[in-house]
């Protein structure tokens, strides 16, 4: 059992972690301890870091000697002493919004439920883990809260989410309610977040926590690209190798916050959750609230382990379906090569050339039906234009199998764009706010998928393509955030529920899309990477990590977005040069080698290049279909960073520790070189390696202590891929 309950303490354990909750005097929920697993039972009273308040605090008249003010809370409601920032805050009929959850019982089962409503990690055995579920009562107000913890056997992950039961006769608002918020002692943290922009996501950045709220949201009703709903806590000395590392992630994608607070105990809360700036959700009697789940890793080895155990598991118990372990199809895309200006012919003759090459499957992106010639018309109009394509999809996806390919399709089903046939019948199916004019973003409106008539519409529109022609594969794409937010259906105490329906429909959506169709392989996309979450990564086993394809600046991205999620989810695709987001020329083989640390493809007409160019994309393919799924599958170790140096090192070690892969990238040439040293990491010792090229064997302790020198003088933009196998 990973879960027990002995005097008042509950002992989470996961194989080398540890997480504590005690009942202090049989009422309220204290964080004990979360990190390295502690063996053995604690006593509350020490490991408690802060009991009294001195000064100026009120306190509970229950509590003897402590004061909840300081305690570290498991999940702080706001009201009653405790003046942090609260976990859950409910506001009654009679205008108050004072809450007192009390312990009420707890029980502890097998395995792990599912989230109502929302995409969840699951189990695919009963064994693998087990599930806490505390109850907690408001008696006066008959609120019931359920802090709900599944503690994996096997890995180091806790995922945690609470529910909230409205058992009076009255309704209940709920204004806040986050998913998970504890206080630990602060050993001097930093806090470490991915954010970003547009074309450049998931930078990171890292800075000293401080006294007072320190955190990012999103308030655009979408994860976004500017912030990830994930934070890292680590130590002031952790680097990749070693140190404590907390990591939080959220399975969510639309608004969400996630932040810190010192207090002035130097007490520190984490939390993380939906975000409650614009949300208030109406509670009526005997109905239920299911907030998002979290997932919850700590590593005592550094920054590099916490991602590892984040990447596996988000892997394996998040991602989902048959793409979740079979190899991804080597893909080609065609809107970087040809952008809307496309017919049949055009699309078979760049088929023609990617079959050569060994590409397995051909994607039609944007630009295929109603008038959609540039983006000013046709969401919402999912008709094939016959003019540019006169067989239709199901014709045109016969020739490209005809070729030898599968045929995979671009939608953007969540949006419509004013000039459709769709928004003159339904106008009132987009979002928008009564007597507010509807704020255009790349001229397009978002379907309100809040109702029930609009959901409908999209899956139906989409079984209806996915019926009739023989598609493999689906882009989802989503380009623009939510503004004047608001249903045409809800009333107005409702309007606070808006960006949270919107979300359950999207997963009602995606979920009915996902069981009917199981074997089409679906990848997000909302403008590149501005919606790139586990929840998502639910429904699509991949992503497209960014609209920004050139080679050097994935660099960065791609670096950034590994602290969490999995390469295997990230769409990396070789474009043509100069690259069309920065201009900047890259030879083939670096752009083949970067987009090979993702799920592998092109977007760019293979007609344009050299033969020589041509040779090497054959090689690269080749390679892909040979090693992808071991690079998928393997653990990343990240060596060297391009946030800090000219550099950057990613190393993979397959599951059977048996094939290893180094990708080294020089980003400027520099003059009068010295050689570049990489020491890898992740090897055994005494276990002998075989570089495939050169033939020289190594044992693993050289790799890991001398490493491997590079020369950075050959030019910029140059990589050097390394294959190791163990002997
Ligand atoms: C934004 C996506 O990120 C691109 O890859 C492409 O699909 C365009 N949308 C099409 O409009």
């Amino acid at each position: 059992m990973s879960v027990t309950f002995k005097n008042n303490i509950f002992y989470l354990n996961t194989p080398n972690t540890s997480y504590m909750i005690g009942i202090y005097e049989g009422k309220l929920p204290v964080h004990l301890y979360y990190g390295k697993k502690i063996s053995g039972e604690i006593s509350m009273e020490r490991a408690l870091p802060v009991k009294a308040a001195r000064g100026l605090i009120p306190n509970l008249p229950e509590l003897q000697e402590a004061s909840n003010a300081v305690l570290p809370a498991e999940y702080a409601s706001f009201g009653s002493c405790d003046f942090r920032e609260p976990a859950i805050c409910l506001c009654y009929p009679d205008g108050s919004r004072i809450s007192k959850f009390e312990y009420a019982g707890y029980s502890i089962t097998k395995g792990k439920p599912k989230l109502k409503g929302l995409p969840s990690a699951y189990v695919e055995d009963e064994e693998e883990a087990d599930t806490l579920e505390i109850t907690l009562l408001d008696k006066l107000k008959a609120m019931e809260l359920t802090l709900v913890y599944t503690v994996y056997r096997h890995c180091d992950i806790i995922t945690k989410s609470v529910r909230l039961k409205n058992h009076s006769e009255d309704k209940c608002c709920i204004e806040r309610i986050l998913s998970s918020s504890f206080d630990m002692a602060n050993d001097n943290y930093d806090l470490i977040t991915l954010n970003g922009d547009w074309c450049r996501e998931r930078h990171i950045s890292r800075t000293p926590v401080f006294h007072g709220y320190s955190g990012v949201d999103s308030k655009r009703g979408a994860s976004s690209h500017q912030h990830n709903p994930f934070f890292c806590l680590a130590g002031k000395n952790t680097d990749e190798k070693a140190g404590d590392a907390y990591g939080f992630s959220l399975v969510y994608s639309g608004n969400f916050k996630a932040g810190v607070e010192v207090c002035e105990v130097n007490t520190i809360r984490a939390m993380i959750g939906i975000n409650d700036f614009g949300f208030r959700w109406v509670l009526t009697p005997g109905e239920e609230f299911y907030a998002p789940e979290v997932l919850l890793t700590f590593s005592s080895e550094g920054i590099g382990e916490m991602s590892r155990n984040l990447n596996r598991f988000i892997r394996t118990r998040i991602c989902r379906g048959r793409y979740r372990d079979e190899r991804r199809p080597v893909l080609l895309n065609n809107w970087e090569a040809t952008y809307f200006d496309f017919d049949e012919e055009k699309i078979i003759s760049i088929a023609k050339k990617a079959k050569e090459a060994g590409v397995e499957l051909l994607v039609l992106d944007d630009g295929w039906f109603g008038k959609r010639n540039d983006d000013t018309s046709s969401l919402g109009d999912w008709e094939v234009n016959k003019e540019k394509l006169p067989n239709g999809i199901d014709g045109l996806a016969k020739k490209v199998n005809e070729e030898g390919l599968k045929f995979g399709l671009w939608f953007e089903p969540e949006m419509v764009s004013p000039d459709s046939d769709l928004y003159r019948k339904h106008p009132d199916w987009c979002i928008h706010t009564n007597g507010r004019e509807r704020s255009l973003s790349r001229n397009q409106l978002i379907l309100d998928l809040s109702r029930e008539d609009v959901c409908s519409f999209i899956i139906d529109t989409l079984s209806n393509h996915l019926n009739s022609a023989n598609i493999e594969y689906i882009k989802w794409d989503m380009n623009r955030y939510m503004s004047e937010a608001g249903s045409a259906l809800l009333e107005p105490e409702r309007s606070g529920e808006f960006y949270h329906r919107y979300m359950l429909g999207l997963y009602h959506i995606l979920d009915t899309l996902m069981s009917s169709f199981p074997n089409v392989l679906f990848e997000g996309c909302a403008s590149g990477g501005g919606r790139f979450d586990p929840g998502m990564l639910c429904y699509f086993p991949q992503i497209w990590t960014s609209d920004d394809s050139d080679a050097i600046e994935r660099l960065s991205i791609q670096y950034g977005t590994s602290l969490v999620y999995p390469v295997s989810s990230m769409g990396a695709h070789v474009s043509i040069v100069p690259n069309h987001q920065v201009h900047r020329v890259c030879p083939i083989k670096t752009r083949g080698d970067i987009a090979m640390m993702g799920a592998f493809g092109y977007e760019l007409d293979l007609n344009a290049l050299s033969e020589e160019e041509f040779e090497i994309v054959k090689k690269q393919i080749e390679f892909s279909k040979k090693y992808s799924s071991i690079i998928h599958k393997s653990d990343l170790y990240r060596l060297k960073s391009p946030f800090d140096s000219n550099f950057a090192a990613f190393e993979f070690v397959s599951e059977d520790r048996r094939d290893v892969f180094m990708l080294f990238a020089n980003i400027l040439g520099e003059p009068n070189t010295i050689l570049h040293q990489v020491k890898l990491q992740g090897l055994e010792d005494d276990a002998f390696y075989k570089d495939e090229e050169t033939g020289e064997v190594y044992t693993g302790s050289f790799l890991k202590n001398i490493g491997l020198f590079f020369d950075n003088g050959n030019g910029d933009f140059r990589t050097v891929f390394v294959k190791l196998t163990r002997q």
